[in-house]
């Protein structure tokens, strides 16, 4: 069962995320695939305020984005997001068989509650040498040293449980029959707050991550304590602590057969 986060009530705070890190990693990458498969349509699954779906309208194609979140839809709307917005379940997508050249989800596969039938989906709805392409943290990963991990104890184990390994997204696909599935690094987030500045980091607010949302109110303000405690404690040393956010965030990309025949007639 994945753990529901409420993103209706997240979705006010949700884009400010952006505007600390912008992860230009991941839209070079989405870029550059849109790119590769000459993509006229695209689809965002889990699109919430629609951060990846400008980028790829301005390449030219028609984007569309689907969310279950009202909340995060509207947000999407009041930041102008391009193209169509769909109320939708990532199991079940209301679109026609080979409607899309690339179909990607970011940071929202681990809330799908039933990912293989999702990923199955994808496959449904991509043109002959389509790509499907996942991207997501991967707690996993060395280094993954992220100062939330540190202070808010059970939230790494949490995501262990709720990130789905490469491994089993690339047997997903395959299972699914896709072609050519493998995996590459799409962004490396590497920040470190010094001192009392942590205390303003969006990332340490409730709504500011879906690990943080996920704790019970007793279990925040303790993390937030701890916090509090050990600034107070390495202050009285004369020091300043670091808080490092170290995290990698992987794309698992397939395509839909047959891939070779149509690179060939696109040339
Ligand atoms: C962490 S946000 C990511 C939003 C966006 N992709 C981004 O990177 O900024 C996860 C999104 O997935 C959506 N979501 C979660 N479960 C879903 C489901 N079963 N079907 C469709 N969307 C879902 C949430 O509403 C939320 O907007």
């Amino acid at each position: 069962m994945t753990p529901d986060v409420g993103y209706d009530q997240l979705a006010a705070h949700y884009h400010r995320r952006y505007a600390v890190n912008r992860l230009e990693g991941v839209a070079a990458l989405l870029r550059g695939l849109a790119r590769e498969l000459s993509a006229v349509c695209s689809l965002e699954v889990g699109c919430g305020t629609g951060r990846w779906l400008a980028g790829l309208a301005a390449l030219g194609g028609s984007v569309t984005g689907l969310d279950y979140s009202s909340g995060m839809l509207s947000q999407a709307q009041a930041l102008r997001t391009p193209g169509e917005l769909v109320r939708g379940q990532a199991g079940e997508l209301p679109f026609a068989a080979g409607a899309f050249d690339l179909v990607f989800c970011v940071n929202a596969l681990h809330h799908f509650p039933d990912r293989a039938r999702f990923v199955a989906e994808a496959r449904r709805l991509l043109r002959p040498g389509g790509a499907l392409c996942i991207v997501g943290l991967d707690p996993r990963a060395q280094p993954a040293s992220w100062y939330l991990y540190t202070y808010f104890p059970g939230t790494r184990e949490a995501d262990l449980a709720r990130f789905a390994s490469v491994g089993q997204q690339l047997d997903w696909m395959v299972a699914a029959g896709f072609e050519r599935a493998a995996w590459q690094v799409a962004e490396r987030i590497d920040q470190t707050l010094a001192g009392r500045a942590v205390l303003g980091d969006h990332f340490l607010t409730k709504q500011g991550t879906s690990q943080l949302a996920l704790l019970s109110d007793d279990a925040y303000q303790a993390g937030l304590a701890r916090i509090e405690a050990a600034l107070a404690a390495a202050e009285a040393r004369g020091e300043t602590p670091s808080f490092p956010t170290r995290l990698v965030m992987n794309a698992v990309v397939g395509y839909a057969p047959p891939y070779l025949a149509s690179m060939r007639a696109m040339r």
